[in-house]
Formats: structure tokens, C-alpha cells, sequence
């Protein structure tokens, strides 16, 4: 197994030329638009599927980059794009729809961008066509869930849209049985609580959602498997806040509110993307609001270090100390009006890296130390350990141990012992987020040898999409969990590329062709 050394602090950058490890050109080829929509059995396999991996790969992201070649000015701007990749007995089958949200189907018509976009995408005609024009598209470009029977494309700012699992068809806006209103925000971050102490141990869904102002509202909801809101609660917060992600543990919901400050001028007038009015606020703390999911305590804020935070590994209850992983930066990347995202200067900006926060409720004092050094984003655990202690953690991460660069490798982390593993795409593999499948203990029914069904958290595969810049293709790779030095246990290769996503989830249902 392979260890590497911790690095205490962010400050040893190294130039690109020593340790590059990608081609820019390259990665920029994975930002191409898919236009096509595809529904196919994967018949181009190197290695074999595990006969017992049973159900189906949901992905989400940009599909979409451009409007008949007028560019979005931001991947987060490009219209979402549902991926579902089913397996069953050794075979896979591919499916991919775009959601066809109001704006989609009205930008499609016209053949050019109607929309402003929150990263910056302005309509045709300068700032005097996009001032005062406040009308945002729901892209449904962030995540995909499948719970209480519905699939769900969901983006943040906006209300999910609900999708056929089988055919990927959009059905139509989705309002939670009337909980949610029109434009109602709905995160792009929801937890599954494994065993939920107020529903006698069943599992249940945990989202929120956010209303930035002068004071922002933070809204926790809470969804039985059938998909009812069984809890719903509101809490202000002082200040602006924008808030991607957060986490949970059987008590709390924690939110790091990132020190940013929002000046509307620019995006009113017409002259910036709402998002590229958000500035970082160095030397100002990061504020962890620690929200009770349940009771009457009050609401905590608790100072901690300078940073910002997209994403968290998972969090914990401990000896009475709470514990928070998340994928850290000095600060917020700024996007910039004149700024092309494909002649980024991966060597220029700080890369994220994986820290610790360990809260005292009492004494309201926060520790933090640097767990992983490596550059790496979109953390993905065993779904039985959210919210509880854990041992393991998958990351999608950079190939050269130091400085910041795309994502290419897959990282395992073992928390108790150190060690680590990793399996790279590198030189022109250009990895997305792990999604880590337990193996089912359907494989104790099929006589499957017991070491393949035993408890152990690492016990399962991690599923990712690769692009293939040689073939200009993306490949679904399956790994090992419990041996990321085993290589590829299998290597799927679509027809066509996808565009690099986001988030993904799976469930062991199979919505694949019967
Ligand atoms: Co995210």
C-alpha cells in the first residue's frame, strides 16, 4: 500500500513543469457539448462486471456548454444532463437525457441563449440587454437522487425537476407534495441519515435549502422513504451566505458559512453573473453554524479559521466533540467576467485539501488539521457510516502528490491507519466523483465466496466516470473499494464522451432496457 507524507501547510506549490502530470489541451476536451442523447447496452468491455453488481449509476451534470457555439461563460451555467448507467448480471446499459427544463426547451427553439446564468452567462446584447433582467433558468445540472419513488434533478436556487428512472423523460416540476413553492430553493446536497433516531431507525433524507439577504434563512427538511417532508424547520442566520453543502451527524445539520460578501450592483446592472459578485473576505473567519435537527436546543455559531468550503466527507458525534471533514481553500475561487474557465491556470490557484474540524460544543473551541495535502475534491463514504464514525474516505484527486491540477486519480484514505491507495487515469484520464456501491448481501444468496460479503466498510466498488482525451471518449471504471491497487476491475466504453459532471448517486434498483 501506498503512504504518502502529510503535508502540514498549502505553501509548497511546485511549477507545473515539474510534476505535470496533464495536458491542458487535453483537459479542456472534456468540456465539449453532448448533444445527442443515447440509450444502448455496453457491449465494449475490458475486464468483467461483478456478476452481483445490481442496479443503476444516476450521474448529473453539464451537458450542454453551448447554445448553437454561443459558450456559457461557466460550467455551472451549461444545462443538466442525466446519465443513467444500469447493471445487471455482468451487463450495462447506457442511457443519457437532457432535463428538459422551461429554459432548455425555450433556448433550443430559439437556437441562442435567453437566460442570464448565475456564473456569468449574459444574453447576446451587453449589459444593456441583461440589466435588470433577474429571470434565472433552472438548469437542474447538480445532482440526481432517486427516493420515495421519484428520480429528482436537483440544482440549488430552484425547485427540483422530477424525471421517469426508466426512460429518463422530464415529468415536470417537483413541489414535495405542495411543501415546496415556485422558485422555492432546494440544496444540490442531500445525506441519507442511515438510521434516523426520530423515525424508530429507518432511514431518512436530509436537505436544505437557502435564502441569502442581509440575513440568510436556513431551512432543514427531512424526507421518510416514501418521500414525505416529515420535518421542516427555519432558522436566520446573521449575514450573507452562500452554501453549497453541508453535513449531518444523528443530531445535527453543519453549515461552514464561508466569509463572502455579496455586492449586486454589478449583476443588476447587467454587467456581472450574480456569482461573480460574490467576493472572498480574507482574514475573516469562517462561521460553522451548527443547526439541532430535532429538539429545542438553540442554534450555536462558532468561529473558525479563514477558508471556503463546496463540500464535506462527513461529520460525526465523538466523545462529545462533533467532527467535520471537508475539501478546504485558503478562499473563495473567484469567477471573473473576463475570465475563460478553459484557460484556467491550474498552477496559479491553490489546490483544495482535505481537513479536519473538531468542534467542542461546550467550550465553543474549533481544532483543525490538514488530513490529506494532495489536491483532491468530491469526497464519497460508505453510505451506512453518514453522519457516524468512519474509517474510509474516496476522493477524486490530483496525480502528482503536490500543487493544484485536474482531477485524474482516485484517492483512498484510511483514516485510522494512514495509508493510502490510489489508482490513476493519468496521463489523458480525467476521473469525476467516486460513488462508492456496498456490495449487496444479494451475493451471500448467490453462494458468492464469504470474503465478498462480509461487513467491512471498504467492502464494495467505487464507480467513476473517466474522459479518455486519446479517445475522446469516457469510460465507466469500476474499482475495487477494498484494493485500489487491483487496477481496474472493469472498463466500460461508451460511444461518445460526457462532459465532465458533478454529483451522482446510485440505487440498487436496475432502470437499465429489461
Ligand atoms: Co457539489
Amino acid at each position: 500500500m501506498q503512504s504518502f507524507q502529510l503535508h502540514e501547510r498549502a505553501t509548497s506549490r511546485v511549477a507545473d513543469s515539474d510534476t505535470q502530470q496533464y495536458n491542458v489541451k487535453d483537459w479542456q476536451k472534456g468540456y465539449q457539448s453532448l448533444n445527442e442523447e443515447f440509450e444502448y447496452f455496453i457491449e465494449s468491455v475490458e475486464g468483467e462486471i461483478p456478476v452481483d453488481l445490481e442496479g443503476t449509476l444516476f450521474r448529473n451534470g453539464p451537458g450542454r456548454l453551448d447554445v448553437n457555439g454561443q459558450r456559457v461563460h461557466h460550467p455551472f451555467d451549461g444545462d443538466g444532463m442525466i446519465s443513467a448507467i444500469a447493471f445487471s448480471q455482468g451487463r450495462a446499459h447506457f442511457r443519457n437525457r437532457f432535463v428538459r427544463t422551461d429554459g432548455f426547451l425555450a433556448e433550443q427553439k430559439a437556437g441562442r441563449i435567453l437566460h442570464r446564468g448565475v456564473f456569468g452567462t449574459q444574453k447576446p446584447g451587453g449589459w444593456l440587454a441583461n440589466a435588470f433582467d433577474f429571470q434565472l433558468k433552472n438548469i437542474a445540472n447538480t445532482q440526481v437522487i432517486y427516493w420515495g419513488g421519484k428520480l429528482l434533478a436537483l440544482w440549488e436556487a430552484a425547485e427540483p425537476h422530477r424525471l421517469d428512472p426508466h426512460t429518463l423523460e422530464t415529468i415536470g416540476r417537483e413541489y414535495l407534495d405542495g411543501v415546496l413553492q415556485p422558485g422555492s430553493a432546494f440544496a444540490a446536497h442531500p445525506w441519507v441519515d442511515p438510521a434516523c433516531q426520530m423515525d424508530g431507525g429507518a432511514p431518512c433524507l436530509v436537505n436544505f435549502a437557502i435564502k441569502p439577504g442581509l440575513s440568510t434563512t436556513i431551512t432543514l427538511y427531512e424526507l421518510n422513504p416514501a418521500g414525505q417532508v416529515l420535518r421542516q424547520h427555519a432558522h436566520a442566520v446573521p449575514g450573507f451566505a452562500f452554501i453549497h453543502d453541508f453535513a449531518i451527524t444523528p443530531n445535527y445539520g453543519i453549515f461552514f458559512q464561508n466569509p463572502v460578501s455579496f455586492n449586486p450592483l454589478p449583476f443588476v446592472l447587467g454587467l456581472r453573473g450574480a456569482a461573480e459578485c460574490i467576493s472572498f473576505r480574507p482574514g475573516h473567519p469562517t462561521q460553522i453554524v451548527i443547526i439541532p435537527r430535532h429538539g429545542s436546543e438553540p442554534v450555536q455559531i462558532i468561529p473558525a479559521d479563514s477558508g471556503f468550503v463546496f463540500h464535506h466527507a462527513n461529520a460525526f458525534e465523538q466523545d462529545g466533540q462533533l467532527f467535520v471533514d471537508s475539501i478546504c481553500y485558503p478562499a473563495f475561487p473567484a469567477v471573473e467576467p473576463n475570465q475563460d474557465y478553459q484557460e484556467v491556470k491550474f498552477s496559479a490557484l491553490p489546490p483544495g485539501q482535505l481537513w479536519r474540524f473538531q468542534l467542542n460544543l461546550q467550550t465553543r473551541q474549533v481544532q483543525s488539521r490538514m488530513l490529506e495535502g494532495r489536491c483532491c475534491e468530491f469526497p464519497a463514504i460508505h453510505s451506512s457510516h453518514v453522519g457516524r464514525p468512519y474509517r474510509y474516505l474516496y476522493l477524486g484527486a490530483a496525480a502528482a502528490a503536490e500543487g493544484n491540477a485536474p482531477l485524474q486519480a482516485i484517492l483512498k484514505v484510511d483514516l485510522e491507519t494512514g495509508d493510502r491507495q490510489i489508482w490513476s487515469a493519468a496521463p489523458r484520464g480525467y476521473v469525476s466523483e467516486p460513488v462508492f456501491v456496498p456490495r449487496s448481501p444479494s451475493a451471500y444468496r448467490e453462494g458468492l465466496p464469504s470474503e465478498t460479503y462480509d461487513g467491512a466498510e471498504d467492502n464494495g466498488w467505487l464507480l467513476t466516470l473517466v474522459y479518455d482525451a486519446a479517445q475522446e471518449q469516457t469510460n465507466v471504471v469500476i474499482l475495487d473499494a477494498a484494493d485500489l491497487n487491483r487496477g481496474a476491475i472493469a472498463t466500460l466504453h461508451l460511444k461518445h464522451h460526457i462532459p465532465y459532471g458533478l454529483h451522482g448517486t446510485f440505487t440498487p434498483e436496475y432502470f437499465g432496457k429489461a
